[in-house]
């Protein structure tokens, strides 16, 4: 029987990636860890244990005691935040993967997943249908730190054996948690204010596009890489995940047919020179053929479901 740990649960994707594994490996076996408290549902389905990451004997005690066989590792400061506090973001981007790396490899864990970012990829590369090997030159230090990152895994795997899995996430759409501080965050931000306010104040330009994922989609893209066979993958850095490109125009159409006096005005801050530099498309045609990348949700679709749950959740 499998022993899972997500260390970062109470964040954007663990707060539902948790409660998923919950659901598959039943909820004893999936231990949630977080360096804040976790969301109730999280609580009372299963244990939780608060860890700070960097605490590398802390993190050592869990992994022995509980059995672990297989690592979430979800635990990082995004794109906006870590543009304001640099050093010490590396520091817990780069050191949390590498004690994830380190006690993997001693302690011989099953399998771990670390998620990158199309924040690897920088103003020099191909910024359409952007390929799975091409420039990559990220010029924010989330960016550098998850390419960084990407090396070090494939490294692991191939120098120690260590069985360590990627997707390089677009900007990641969900009405459960509130984003953590990244440049995708205004196509979560803009569904609360239509809601509230029935106006919203964009902090990208209308154009600006950007590759996004509905987080169902996620979820399931994530769980079908960790359970895939591992002679089915035929890379160990990270696999390019496209998910659907559009603008802040675009979402602000879709949310109008829904909520007809619904504005948006755009003041574009600091974050606009990170999303010039990254993607407005993603080429996955690898990961759709090594172990069958799908989606369900297109903007329409997901555009429903996020006005109609974030309704509900504000009452
Ligand atoms: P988030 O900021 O919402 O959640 C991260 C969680 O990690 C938080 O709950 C935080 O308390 C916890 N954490 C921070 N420092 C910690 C520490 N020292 N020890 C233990 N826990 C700590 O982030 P998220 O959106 O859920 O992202 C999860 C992962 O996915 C990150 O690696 C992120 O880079 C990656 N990712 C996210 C997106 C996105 O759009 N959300 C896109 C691409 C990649
Ligand atoms: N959504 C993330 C961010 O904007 C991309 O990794 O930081």
């Amino acid at each position: 029987m499998d022993k899972i740990l997500v260390i970062g649960c109470s964040g954007q994707i663990g707060s539902e990636l948790t409660l998923e594994l919950r659901k598959l490996y039943g909820n004893a076996n999936v231990i949630a860890t977080d360096i804040r408290p976790a969301p109730q549902d999280i609580l009372e389905s299963g244990p939780f244990e608060v860890l700070d990451v960097l605490d590398i004997s802390k993190l050592q005690l869990i992994l022995e005691h509980e059995k672990v066989t297989q690592v979430y590792h979800l635990a990082a400061i995004l794109s906006g935040n870590a543009e304001k506090r640099p050093l010490p973001s590396w520091e817990i981007n780069m050191r949390s993967l590498m004690n994830i790396l380190e006690l993997s490899k001693e302690l011989k864990i099953k399998k771990v997943f670390w998620p990158s970012s199309i924040a690897v990829f920088g103003p020099t590369t191909p910024r359409f249908d952007t390929p799975q090997y091409t420039v990559m030159e990220p010029n924010t230090v989330y960016g550098i730190s998850k390419l960084a990152g990407e090396r070090w895994i494939e490294y692991y795997f191939n120098k120690y054996g260590v069985d360590i899995r990627s997707l390089r996430y677009p900007g990641l759409i969900s009405y459960k948690t509130e984003a953590g501080g990244g440049t995708t965050d205004y196509a979560v931000e803009i569904f609360y204010e239509a809601i509230r306010q029935k106006r919203y104040e964009c902090f990208l330009s209308p154009e600006s596009a950007l590759p996004m994922m509905f987080m169902p989609d996620a979820i399931k893209a994530t769980i079908d890489l960790m359970e895939a066979d591992a002679s089915r993958l035929s890379l160990r850095s990270s696999y390019n995940v496209a998910g659907i490109s559009f603008t802040p125009r675009m979402l602000a159409v879709e949310i109008k047919k829904r909520i007809p006096d619904f504005t948006i005005t755009y003041k574009p801050d600091f974050r606009q020179a990170i999303a010039n530099s990254w993607p407005a498309s993603i080429d996955d045609t690898v990961a759709k053929k090594d172990w069958g990348l799908q989606y369900e949700y297109d903007l329409p679709k997901m555009t429903d479901v996020m006005l109609r749950e974030i309704r509900n959740k504000l009452g």
